[in-house]
């Protein structure tokens, strides 16, 4: 059965829906949305402001922020454009790397490169001065924790005010970033509303790419003839695709998760009838593994084609993931161009997840390498 009810993180109940075809249908379905005619009691996904309480809106509302929102942000985030960018992510990453080197060995590559780079690649795209990255750490790491609403809260405000301060600045002084042309192009946006995706845009641009290069490190260290072929360029692509496919085995997300929802009408599921106002989760990581769209789903296999739903589907499907992909597969080459071997030093089930926030992933990635 491709859809259940189960419990979710912040205590509520919610509709899971884990079928491949079911998911994908839903991720494109407009009749579910994110916000809720009445969000002090609707049940809730997390108790983070992250995918936690939701917005009060109607369908037509919800329907003409989001189209605006992609108006805004779609050209900018084109694939065209991140492909002018990966030289300079290409200079990011070998500076991150010479750093890298510098430490004794093993060294921690979350801290070293993971993080900082879609940090420091977001931060520049949107004209964030580099003296103030680090706070952002802090702010979305506190945004993203889960079952601690004020911690939580706290991030939020704190980088939000931080976004209008600076785009009450931009608007002053414009410059050659993502912030300063939303603002020059869309006079009639307010500035809350620049700072509230430009706070968006620093936090979805960076959580899940951190832990995608973590991963893509880990699911490689465990098949090392996949490192192998990564010497030929034309093989990194799938072996990105594959990475965002599979979860590795630290992901700390449960079977009973997925990406929520809220019902805008009864909707109905293979017989099943959601009713208007309930929370669905679609669950994106078991569709990857639903075993009749990809044939042996628990193997980290590049697959060509790769349907995979890492990025959803349809009008929401994710802004930033041609970035996404040059931050993955510019690390991967990086990291076969610069080491003869390099890999996790010790047992992947030595690693500590972290278990507070949304996202997962490893708080330490310790690594050994060689030099070509
Ligand atoms: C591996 C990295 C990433 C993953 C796995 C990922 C995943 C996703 C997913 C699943 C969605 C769809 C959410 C939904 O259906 O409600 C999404 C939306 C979005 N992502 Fe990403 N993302 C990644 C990187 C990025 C980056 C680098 C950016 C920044 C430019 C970004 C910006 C966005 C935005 C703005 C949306 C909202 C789109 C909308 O609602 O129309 N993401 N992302």
């Amino acid at each position: 059965m491709a859809i259940k009810r189960v419990p979710t993180m912040a205590g509520d109940e919610a509709w899971l829906v884990t079928g491949y075809d079911q998911v994908k249908a839903l991720l494109a379905d407009r009749r579910l949305g994110r916000g809720h005619p009445d969000p002090d009691n609707a049940p809730r996904f997390t108790n983070s402001v992250v995918l936690g309480k939701p917005h009060k809106a109607t369908a037509e509302e919800e329907n003409e922020k989001h189209a605006l929102m992609r108006r805004m942000l779609a050209p900018e985030f084109s694939a065209k454009n991140m492909e002018a960018m990966r030289p300079r992510v290409r200079q990011l990453l070998n500076n991150l790397l010479d750093d890298l080197v510098e430490q004794d060995q093993p060294a921690d590559f979350h801290e070293a490169v993971s993080f900082p780079l879609p940090v420091l690649v977001i931060c520049e795209l949107l004209g964030v001065p580099a003296a103030d990255r680090e706070e952002f750490r802090g702010w979305s790491e506190a945004m993203s924790t889960l079952n601690d609403e004020q911690k939580s809260m706290e991030g939020f405000a704190k980088l939000w005010g931080y976004m209008g301060e600076l785009v009450a600045r931009k608007k002053e002084e414009p410059a050659d970033d993502v912030i300063s042309r939303l603002i020059g192009q869309h006079p009639d946006a307010r500035e809350e509303e620049v700072a509230q995706l430009s706070a968006g845009l620093l936090f979805a641009g960076h959580e899940t790419t951190v832990a995608a290069i973590d991963r893509a490190v880990m699911l490689l260290s465990l098949h090392p003839g996949q490192w192998r072929t990564l010497r030929n360029p034309d093989a990194i692509p799938p072996v990105v695709e594959e990475v965002l496919r599979h979860r590795a085995p630290l992901e700390r997300r449960s079977d009973d998760s997925g990406m929520p929802r809220y019902a805008m009408a009864d909707i109905e599921v293979e017989g099943t009838t959601i009713p208007a106002g309930d929370l669905v989760l679609l669950g994106i990581d078991q569709a990857n593994r639903d075993e009749r769209r990809f044939p042996d789903p628990a193997a980290f296999l590049p697959r060509v084609p790769n349907p995979h739903l890492s990025f959803g589907h349809g009008f929401r499907f994710c802004v930033g993931a041609p970035l996404a992909r040059v931050e993955l597969t510019e690390t991967l080459e990086a990291l076969v161009t610069r080491f003869t071997t390099f890999g996790l030093a010790g047992d992947l089930a030595a690693l500590s997840r972290r278990t507070e926030q949304l996202v997962g992933g490893v708080v330490q990635l310790p690594v050994r390498w060689t030099e070509a």
